[in-house]
């Protein structure tokens, strides 16, 4: 009987291994994946994109390799905080297809990762869409600029343009969305990606993905002397900063921090000064979350 248990559970052992073999489970694959130091695209792996062969000479390319999402790979493994895998799916490209449930023994992580936030992100050969995008214009950049990035506990406090433009997520005060919601089909890509000639390399908009303030006069938008956002922005800036510093002052006073009434005061704080520094992509929600926060005074003495 023995003899029995012994040879079944031997031809087990053997059988799993023969498997394994079969499937290719083949840990020097992992070998080819680059050093992460040039993390915008590294020509010797198989997990490169490959989009520069082709297109490396337009200004797309020219404007992304200068630019902040060709660097985020980069950032993120010199940043401050300590690296989850899950940190990836924002900043580098590949985290879904690379993952091991698609290639079996190539474990996508910090040490195999070899691209930023780079094409494939936004973009597919397989699309159908206009420009191949994977999600259309005004869902793409939502999915990663937000503030909270699901890494809860590693303490990073993602920006809030996202939440701000949309206009929730704030403590006390109803759905507010930015006017510019309904203005711009594109929403985020209409400012960040406007761009005066196509067939140049940009400084600003276009793969920069860099918005600056010209963008606001805009034929038909704040183009004439009364509404110029020269003379409003910087109205704004001080109306917003001063309820800023008298946010600051209640919760530096409040003995109790962990109440509710201080938690919810903080989080509209912060969300203004995570866009910008005062709440640049939606002034009317930012003056609102900051008088709801004004509001809780007497609760946090
Ligand atoms: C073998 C060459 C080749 C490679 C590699 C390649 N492309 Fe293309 N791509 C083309 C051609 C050809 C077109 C169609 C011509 C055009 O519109 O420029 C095109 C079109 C596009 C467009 C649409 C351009 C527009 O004006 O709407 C995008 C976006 C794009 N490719 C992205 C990518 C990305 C991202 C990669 C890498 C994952 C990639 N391509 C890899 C050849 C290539
Ligand atoms: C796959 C996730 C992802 C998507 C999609 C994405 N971003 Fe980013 N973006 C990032 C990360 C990560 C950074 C930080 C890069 C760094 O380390 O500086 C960043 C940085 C930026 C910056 C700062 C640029 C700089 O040069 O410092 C701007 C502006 C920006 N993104 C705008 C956009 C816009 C507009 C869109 C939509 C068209 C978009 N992003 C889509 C992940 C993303
Ligand atoms: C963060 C998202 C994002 C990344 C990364 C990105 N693109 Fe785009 N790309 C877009 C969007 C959005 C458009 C459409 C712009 C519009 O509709 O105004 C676009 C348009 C294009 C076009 C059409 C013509 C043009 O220049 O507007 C080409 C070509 C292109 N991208 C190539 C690339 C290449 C090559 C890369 C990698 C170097 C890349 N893109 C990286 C979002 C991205
Ligand atoms: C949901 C998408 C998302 C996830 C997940 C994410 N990030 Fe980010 N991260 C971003 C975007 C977008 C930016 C650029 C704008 C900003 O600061 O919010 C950024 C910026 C950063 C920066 C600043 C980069 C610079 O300019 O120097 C650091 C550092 C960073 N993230 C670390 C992390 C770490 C660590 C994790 C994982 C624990 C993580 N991020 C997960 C989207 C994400
Ligand atoms: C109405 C035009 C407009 C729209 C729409 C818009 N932005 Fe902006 N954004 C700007 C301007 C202007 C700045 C400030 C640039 C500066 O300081 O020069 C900015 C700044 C930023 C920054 C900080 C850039 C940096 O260098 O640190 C990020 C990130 C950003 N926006 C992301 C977004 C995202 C994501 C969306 C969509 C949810 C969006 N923006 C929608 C105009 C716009």
């Amino acid at each position: 009987m023995k003899q029995v248990f012994l040879f079944f559970g031997l031809s087990l052992l053997m059988g799993t291994i023969a498997v394994f073999a079969l499937c290719g489970y083949d840990t020097t694959a992992i070998s080819h994946a680059a050093p992460v130091e040039a993390a915008t695209s590294h020509p010797t792996t198989p997990f490169a994109e490959g989009c520069s062969k082709c297109h490396g000479t337009e200004p797309a390319y020219q404007e992304w390799k200068q630019a902040g999402h060709s660097h985020a790979l980069v950032n993120l493994i010199e940043g401050p905080y300590e690296v989850q895998t899950s940190c990836l799916s924002c900043h580098s490209s590949g985290y879904e297809v690379f993952s091991d449930r698609v290639y079996p023994g190539h474990t996508y992580n910090i040490e195999t990762a070899v691209n930023a936030v780079a094409c494939s992100s936004c973009h597919s050969h397989n699309s159908r869409s206009e420009s191949l995008l994977v999600k259309p214009a005004k869902k793409l950049c939502v999915n990663c600029h937000k503030m909270d990035c699901g890494c809860a506990g590693a303490g990073i406090v993602h920006q809030s343009q996202s939440e701000m433009f949309l206009g929730r997520e704030g403590a006390g005060v109803k759905r507010m969305p930015s006017p510019h919601v309904r203005a711009m089909k594109k929403r985020c890509v209409h400012c960040h990606m406007a761009k005066e000639d196509p067939e140049t390399v940009a400084q600003h908009g276009g793969h920069t993905f860099k918005a600056d303030f010209s963008v606001c006069s805009t034929a038909g938008c704040h183009d004439s002397a009364d509404n110029s956002m020269e003379t409003k922005l910087p109205q704004y800036r001080a109306e917003i900063e001063a309820k800023m510093q008298a946010v600051k002052t209640m919760l530096d006073a409040a003995p109790n921090k962990t109440s509710q009434a201080y938690l919810d005061a903080k989080l509209n704080y912060d969300m203004v000064k995570g866009d910008s520094g005062y709440g640049l992509h939606n002034i009317p929600y930012a003056n609102a979350l900051l008088d709801y926060s004004l509001s809780l005074k007497s609760a946090l003495e």
